[in-house]
């Protein structure tokens, strides 16, 4: 089966998606009987480029390095925009992998639905749509009869998503408690290394692992968003952040966690959600964890999820390291499934 490919957005995530795919080129044909080109590519400021016989990896890299643009390989009529690209695209699945907006899911669930009209397959990690549009988007996607997937907005590319919907049949999600957030983990480290916030915020920019604007995640709109999602698609809730009970980690100083940690504890940022009655609440806030708790032994970089189970009472899963590798992966299995509930 041939699937012909396009990406709204083309940076960390979307160029580690490309190289998971060469990387996958013969796996993919020998156990799925998949071939796919990428045949679009859309971004902010670096031009948008149609070429309907699929690009070269290599081609792109290289000419996105030397020319800044992907304008110059687009073949046809000159594009005006991304939703121009989606609606002229010969793609049949399309992955969002454009920034997220927390605060309106825009413009990518512009771009999701524009290409499930035009009935293509959609997987995204941006967590915005899911966040604010889950329930729309899925309906338009089931009017169409395709699929709407979004693996990698929580953990990557670690099952949660897949993990609830296909090995948990007949399960009530009660609940969860996380530590979603890996920057703000980092940021909180180095805090009880004495350091005060400021401080340990400069070096994680060094790092590169800040939003460009720390405020989603010191202020806990990313962690909030990640709850949204979670709550949305596994509790079947329909919340947006305005309506989780949020603070960030922006009055939290060393003195504070030192105390704490002489109590045995350490401050983490803890997302929570519940049901109550018919409604699911839901609550990001620093909380003091005990020492001997999983989610204390968390390095910086380390998420984790406990999920509460009507069957299985409850399911902890903890991500080592993340990043656009994992994310990519969170793509390429979300397309793989797509493949096989087409078969
Ligand atoms: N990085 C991760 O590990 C990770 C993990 C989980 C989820 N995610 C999510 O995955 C998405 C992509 O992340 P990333 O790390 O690849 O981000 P990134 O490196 O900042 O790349 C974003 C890409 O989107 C393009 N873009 C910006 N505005 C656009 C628009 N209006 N329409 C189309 N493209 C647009 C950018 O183009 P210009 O550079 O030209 O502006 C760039 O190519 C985000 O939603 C992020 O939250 C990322």
């Amino acid at each position: 089966m041939l699937y012909k490919m396009a990406l709204i957005g083309f940076g960390n995530v979307g160029k580690s998606f490309i190289r998971l795919l060469e990387r996958k080129r013969s796996s993919l044909r020998k156990d799925y009987g998949i071939e796919c080109r990428v045949v679009a590519i859309a971004t902010g400021r670096h031009g948008l480029a149609i070429e309907p016989r699929g690009f070269q990896s290599k081609k792109v890299f290289t000419h996105l390095e030397k020319h800044g643009s992907l304008d110059a390989l687009h073949r046809g009529k000159p594009l005006k925009d991304v939703i121009d690209l989606i609606q002229r695209s010969p793609a049949n699945v399309m992955f969002e992998i454009s920034p997220q907006n927390p605060w309106t899911g825009q413009p990518a669930i512009r771009h999701i639905k524009a290409a499930l009209k035009k009935k293509m397959h959609v997987v995204t990690a941006n967590k915005g749509p899911v966040v604010h549009a889950y329930r729309q988007l899925r309906r338009l996607a089931a009017r169409s009869k395709v699929q709407f997937r979004h693996e990698g907005v929580v953990m990557d590319g670690t099952p949660i998503f897949n993990l609830a919907e296909m090995t948990l049949p007949a399960t009530e999600v009660r609940g969860f408690e996380g530590i979603l957030n890996a920057t703000t983990n980092y940021l909180l480290e180095e805090m009880e290394k004495k350091k005060n916030l400021e401080a340990a915020l400069e070096e994680a920019k060094a790092m590169g692992i800040v939003e460009s604007n720390p405020a989603v995640d010191v202020e806990g709109w990313d962690a909030t968003s990640k709850l949204c999602c979670l709550a949305n698609v596994i509790m079947g809730a329909d919340i947006r952040p305005s309506q989780v009970d949020r603070e960030g980690i922006q009055n939290l100083t060393p003195e504070r966690l030192l105390d704490a940690r002489d109590r045995g504890y350490c401050i983490r940022l803890l997302v929570r959600a519940w049901r109550d009655g018919r409604h699911v609440r839901g609550s990001v806030k620093p909380a003091e964890i005990p020492l001997t708790h999983t989610f204390a032994t968390l390095r910086g970089d380390t998420t984790a999820l406990c999920i509460d189970t009507d069957t299985m009472e409850k399911i902890t899963i903890i991500e080592g390291p993340g990043g656009p590798h994992q994310t990519a992966f969170g793509l390429l299995s979300d397309f793989i499934n797509i493949h096989r509930g087409t078969q």
